[in-house]
């Protein structure tokens, strides 16, 4: 025990006192700009992130490519941030910022993919952390070494919050036909940069921008909790003191009552059914 408190030390504080580490973690990859990308709010005297909203944002974006007035190659990005990008299973991925749209940007088995970078379920800002799949059992699109009979397809981008899976060419959503994202072209060039082809900034702003996009004070109404509290019995309950311990809650806890005996289990379940999406 001696040993493991000697040798604690707090890995955080030594990453923000590191130069070199703190530039791994800036939140584009294409400026030093930073972006809100939720607005906060107090809750028993603590702030908090707003809660998600109840309604995703069921627009089609993926008709959008085809629906710009008008589109131009764009440089984004040097193409070294992607390096040995193709000997990893996921690839690299980058966070871009244009205007006040987020980009998510992808290099991913020799190619490259440019989305926006909110996931429309929850209008969550978080594409570019998530994991990019393909189908084994069929060629990547443009994968011209691959000797299949299977059509080809798109990889797709899983969201790290509920894994609703986008196709990084289409922007279609195979788990959710409601939803969908925005894509873009994405060509490297000689010159070392990564272009891709958005339309004028003023109009990828109004169609994708984040203030726009972002989570409001208030979007969610109640707390999406307050069914489940009410499930587990909390609300309205006092803690109380029992033999130096302070029971979260009264009556049976995990199948067990104070007894030790098993009790029914209190119906919580999260995740599914009427439970909160999380
Ligand atoms: S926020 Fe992306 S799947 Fe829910």
């Amino acid at each position: 025990m001696k040993e493991l408190v000697a040798g604690y030390f707090d890995e955080w504080a030594e990453a923000i006192s590191n130069p070199d580490m703190v530039a791994r973690f800036k939140q584009f990859q294409n400026t030093a700009d930073a972006a809100d990308n939720m607005e906060t709010e107090q809750d028993t005297g603590q702030w908090r992130p707003v809660y998600w909203p109840r309604e995703a944002a069921a627009q089609d974006f993926s008709t959008m490519q085809g629906q710009w007035s008008c589109t131009a190659w764009e440089p984004v990005i040097e193409t070294a941030h992607f390096d040995g990008a193709d000997e990893l299973p996921n690839g690299i991925p980058a966070t871009v910022k244009r205007g006040d749209t987020q980009l998510a940007v992808w290099r991913f088995r020799g190619k490259y993919y440019a989305t926006r970078q909110v996931c429309p379920h929850k209008r969550a800002f978080v594409l570019s952390d998530g994991l990019v799949g393909h189908d084994p059992t069929r060629p990547c699109s443009d994968d011209a070494e691959h000797q299949s009979a299977a059509p080809a397809s798109a990889p797709w981008i899983s969201c790290p919050n509920h894994k609703r899976n986008f196709d990084l060419v289409g922007g279609s959503c195979s788990s959710d036909g409601s939803l969908s994202i925005a894509t873009f072209s994405a060509e490297p060039r000689g010159d070392g940069l990564l272009y891709i082809k958005p339309p004028p900034l003023g109009e990828l702003d109004t169609g994708l921008g984040t203030t726009r996009w972002r989570v409001r004070k208030g979007e969610s109404g109640d707390s999406p909790f307050a069914e489940l509290d009410k499930k587990v019995q909390l609300l309205g309950r006092k803690s109380r003191k029992v033999n130096g311990i302070k029971p979260a809650v009264d009556g049976p806890v995990n199948g067990i009552n104070r007894t030790g005996s098993e009790t029914a289990r209190p119906a919580v379940m999260a995740g599914c059914g009427s439970a909160p999406d999380w």
